[in-house]
């Protein structure tokens, strides 16, 4: 059987979660509050339908639903990544296991807000950025957000031992183009579990009517 692109990106992203519980990984983060902040203020509707990609075993997924957000949908190329907030928040969220850089089953114009933090740095070739792009585009209807978090320039060039592409605000608005316009963003720093300082940067996006 010919090896698929995904297949040790997925290896890897496996054996993290596998290896590892949610809290010890070094993006965990207890509270989402510049993500939450951001989304908050783009003033979706409660009901609107937020896709969070690369969602691995995030808590925003539990600060979404106290802040009264009830469609949403994870999504992960590692099953193992989901598991943990599976078994916890069930049929809460919708759940979906695939690879962002691939042609994604979602239906057109249908995602009111898209979510990503730490997942878009680490597709360095142009066929996966690529991807992922055309899947956005694909997915976020007119008038939609796109909340990108990566780590900003300062950063490390790596993470999880995977080399990074690092962004700011300015080269994240390049890579989506003009349809979607910058509305907010913020420098801030996370820091790991094990008290590293992390620089990052986030962005919300507006995709115009
Ligand atoms: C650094 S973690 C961030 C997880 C989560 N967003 C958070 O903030 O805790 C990166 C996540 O992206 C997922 N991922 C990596 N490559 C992916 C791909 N090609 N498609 C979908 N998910 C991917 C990994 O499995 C992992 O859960």
């Amino acid at each position: 059987m010919v090896a698929k692109r995904s297949d040790s990106t997925k290896e890897h992203w496996q054996s993290v979660y596998t290896s590892k519980l949610p809290h010890e990984v070094g993006w965990f983060q207890e509270k989402h509050e510049v993500s939450i902040e951001f989304i908050n203020s783009s003033e979706i509707a409660k009901d609107a339908r937020i896709l969070d990609v690369g969602s691995g075993a995030t808590t925003l997924l539990d600060d979404l639903l106290k802040e009264g957000y009830n469609n949403i949908m994870a999504m992960d190329i590692s099953a193992s990544a989901l598991a943990v907030n599976k078994q916890r928040l069930a049929d809460l969220i919708r759940w979906k296991v695939a690879d962002i850089t691939y042609p994604l089953d979602i239906e057109e114009n249908s995602i009111d807000l898209w979510h990503d933090r730490a997942v878009l740095h680490f597709f360095t070739s142009n066929i996966e950025k690529q991807g992922y792009l055309e899947n956005l585009k694909k997915v976020v209807k007119g008038g939609g957000f796109v909340l990108i978090e990566t780590f900003s320039p300062e950063g490390a060039p790596q993470c999880s031992g995977l080399d990074l592409q690092r962004y700011d605000e300015g080269k994240l608005e390049r890579f989506l183009g003009s349809d979607f316009e910058l509305i907010l963003f913020k420098r801030h720093i996370h820091s790991t579990p094990s008290g590293s300082e992390r620089p990052y940067v986030s962005t919300l996006f507006k995709r115009h009517e």
